[in-house]
C-alpha cells in the first residue's frame, strides 16, 4: 500500500530553481498582433503567477512569471476588423493565394517557431506546470503536426488538381476557406491544441483571430513576431483578454468559425451571442468522462499500467484521461493493489525535476474542488484506498484512489480533470455499459480483456456510444492522423491532420457545360495560369 508523500518541503528555495529554467522569467508583454503590427497596449494588464510557490526566507509565495494585456472590447473589435479586411469577403490576398503560396508561409512560420523552442517550452512549464520534458514533447508534436498538415494539404490539392466530366458538365472541385475563424485553445495543451485548429484554419485560406488561452498564455508572446513576419498583414491577429473583449466579437456576427477547446458551458455561451448561429460553424473539443472497463480475463499488469498512465498523466488534466474505472468484482482487489502500488511510485515534485509525475495544479480553486469531490464521495460511502491520497499542500494535490464509487457521488458524473481516480466494481457487464450510455459525454472508452468473443460483443455497441474504443490501451488523442472527436457533450466536428483541413473549409466547384466556347475559355485560364482555383498545377 502507498505511503503518504512528504509534502511540507515540496516547494523550492529560490536558489534551488535551475538557472536556465529561472532565466525564462519574467515575461512581461503589452503586445498584441493586429493587422500585421505588433501594437503596445496602454490599458490594464494581468499579473501572471505560476502554481509553483517559492520559498524566500520564511515566506512561501507563488512565483510571479509575467504580465500581459487585458484588451477591451474596442481593441478586440479592431482585431476582428483586421481579420475581416484580410479575408475581404474572399477577395483578400490570402484566401486567393495559391495553396503552394500558403504552404510556403506556414513553412516559414514553422522555421521561425522552432528557433523559439526553449523559451516557449519554459514559459509553458512555468505557467501550467507540465513537466519540462512533456512541454518539450508538446512543442515537438506541434511542429510535427504542422509538417503533417502541409503533407496532407498537398495530397488534398493533388487529388483535386484535375477536372471531372459528368452528364455533359465539366467541373473542378476543390475546398475553399470559410472566412474568419476565432480560435481558442485550452490550458492543458495551450500550444498543441491551439495550433491544431489554428494551423489548418490558416493553411486553408481563412483569416484568424486567436485569443490566448486563459492559462498558458505567456508562451504565445515569443511567437508573435514569428506570426507577424511569416504571414501577410491581418491574416493572423492575436489578442488576450476576457469576456468583455470576446462578447462584442461574437455578437458582431462576423465570425464564421468558432474553434474552441474548453467547456460546453463556455462554448454554448459564445455560440448564443452570434446573431445568425446557422452561419457559424463550430469546431469544439469539450468535456469527457472516459471510462475504463476491466473484464475478469484482463491481463492485470497491462490494465493497471495503462489505467495509471491514462488517469494520472499530467495530473489527470487531459480531456482524454480515464476518469472512471469499472473493474470486474472478482479482480477488483488485485487491480486496486497494483494500481495503488503504481500510484505510490509516482514522483511528486516540480516540473523541472527529471521523472516527475505529479506537479502543482494551475487552475485557481482546483485543489479545493478536488478535495470537495473526494469528501463528497467519502460521505456517500466510498473508500480511499491509498492511505494519504488526496493530501494537499497549496497547489499540490496527491492522487486519491477511491473505491465503491457509485451514482450518488459527484465524482461518478463530474469530469474531475485532476488526480482523483474513482473505481467501481461490477458483477454484470450491464453496469459499466449503462454508465457509458447514461453519461453526458461520449469521447472514448478503454476496454481490457482477452477473450475475442467477449471483446467483440462489447466493441460493437460501444462504438455506437463513444468515438474511439481502445483495446487494452489507455484513451488518447494520438496518433494525430487518427480522427479525434466525441459524441454527446464531448465534441463537435472531427479533428485529425486530415479531417481538420476539411473542418476549416467547404467544397466549392466551378462547373461549365461541355461546349466549345467554355473549353476554349477554360484552356486559356489554365494555360495562362490566370486562376489559383481553376488550376491543374501539381504540387510536388
Ligand atoms: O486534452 C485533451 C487532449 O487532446 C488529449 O491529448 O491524449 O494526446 O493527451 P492526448
Amino acid at each position: 500500500m502507498s505511503k503518504p508523500p512528504v509534502l511540507s518541503n515540496i516547494f523550492p528555495e529560490a536558489t534551488a530553481i535551475p538557472a536556465d529554467y529561472a532565466d525564462a522569467l519574467p515575461c512581461d508583454s503589452r503586445q498584441y498582433l493586429v493587422g500585421g503590427e505588433l501594437r503596445a497596449w496602454g490599458g490594464p494588464t494581468q499579473e501572471i503567477h505560476s502554481p509553483i510557490l517559492v520559498r524566500r526566507g520564511a515566506e512561501l509565495t507563488p512565483q510571479r512569471i509575467g504580465s500581459c494585456p487585458v484588451l477591451d472590447g474596442d481593441t478586440g473589435m479592431a482585431a476582428l476588423d483586421a481579420a475581416c479586411r484580410a479575408f475581404d469577403n474572399g477577395r483578400g490576398a490570402w484566401p486567393t493565394l495559391s495553396v503552394a503560396g500558403r504552404i510556403l508561409a506556414v513553412e516559414d512560420f514553422s522555421r521561425r517557431m522552432v528557433a523559439r523552442r526553449e523559451q516557449v517550452v519554459r514559459l509553458m512549464s512555468w505557467e501550467i506546470c507540465k513537466s519540462l520534458a512533456d512541454c518539450g514533447k508538446e512543442f515537438d508534436r506541434t511542429v510535427d503536426y504542422i509538417r503533417d498538415t502541409i503533407a496532407a494539404l498537398k495530397d488534398l490539392d493533388r487529388a483535386s488538381s484535375g477536372f471531372v466530366m459528368q452528364e455533359g458538365i465539366l467541373g473542378q472541385i476543390r475546398r475553399s476557406p470559410l472566412g474568419v475563424v476565432l480560435c481558442m485553445g485550452p490550458f492543458n495543451y495551450p500550444l498543441n491544441e491551439t495550433f491544431a485548429t489554428l494551423i489548418p484554419a490558416l493553411i486553408m485560406g481563412n483569416t484568424v483571430l486567436m485569443k490566448t488561452p486563459k492559462i498558458g498564455k505567456l508562451l504565445i508572446f515569443p511567437l508573435m513576431e514569428c506570426f507577424r513576419d511569416a504571414f501577410p498583414a491581418g491574416v493572423i491577429n492575436i489578442v488576450s483578454g476576457d469576456r468583455d473583449m470576446l462578447a462584442p466579437i461574437m455578437a458582431s456576427g462576423r465570425v464564421n468559425v468558432l474553434a474552441f477547446i474548453g467547456t460546453s458551458r463556455a462554448a454554448d455561451a459564445m455560440r448564443a451571442l452570434h446573431p445568425k448561429p446557422h452561419r457559424l460553424r463550430c469546431v469544439l473539443g469539450l468535456e469527457a468522462k472516459n471510462a475504463a472497463i476491466v473484464l475478469a480475463d484482463a491481463d492485470m499488469d497491462q490494465a493497471v499500467g495503462e489505467c495509471l498512465r491514462g488517469s494520472l498523466a499530467f495530473n489527470g488534466q487531459r480531456c482524454t484521461a480515464i476518469k472512471m474505472i469499472h473493474v470486474a468484482r472478482e479482480r477488483v482487489e488485485e487491480f486496486l493493489a497494483g494500481f495503488c502500488a503504481g500510484v505510490a511510485r509516482l514522483k511528486v515534485g516540480m516540473p523541472w525535476e527529471p521523472g516527475v509525475d505529479i506537479t502543482p495544479l494551475p487552475e485557481p480553486g482546483k485543489v479545493a474542488y478536488l478535495r470537495a469531490l473526494v469528501d463528497d464521495a467519502l460521505a456517500h460511502g466510498a473508500t480511499l484506498v491509498n492511505p494519504g491520497g488526496g493530501a494537499v499542500q497549496d497547489t499540490i494535490f496527491t492522487p486519491a484512489v477511491l473505491h465503491h464509487v457509485d451514482a450518488c457521488m459527484r465524482v461518478y458524473h463530474e469530469e474531475q480533470f485532476g488526480p482523483v481516480v474513482p473505481v467501481a466494481s461490477f458483477s454484470s457487464i450491464e453496469e459499466p455499459l449503462e454508465y457509458v450510455s447514461e453519461s453526458s459525454y461520449g469521447q472514448q472508452v478503454s476496454l481490457f480483456g482477452s477473450d475475442p468473443d467477449r471483446m467483440a460483443a462489447l466493441i460493437d455497441p460501444l462504438v455506437n456510444q463513444v468515438s474511439r474504443v481502445n483495446l487494452n490501451s489507455q484513451c488518447q488523442r494520438g496518433p494525430d492522423s487518427f480522427p479525434f472527436t466525441g459524441r454527446k457533450d464531448s465534441a463537435e466536428g472531427t479533428l485529425s491532420v486530415h479531417d481538420a483541413l476539411r473542418a476549416f473549409s467547404i467544397r466549392s466547384l466551378v462547373a461549365a457545360r461541355n461546349m466549345e466556347n467554355n473549353k476554349t475559355m477554360l484552356t486559356a485560364i489554365l494555360n495562362g495560369r490566370k486562376s489559383t482555383f481553376l488550376s491543374t498545377d501539381y504540387i510536388f
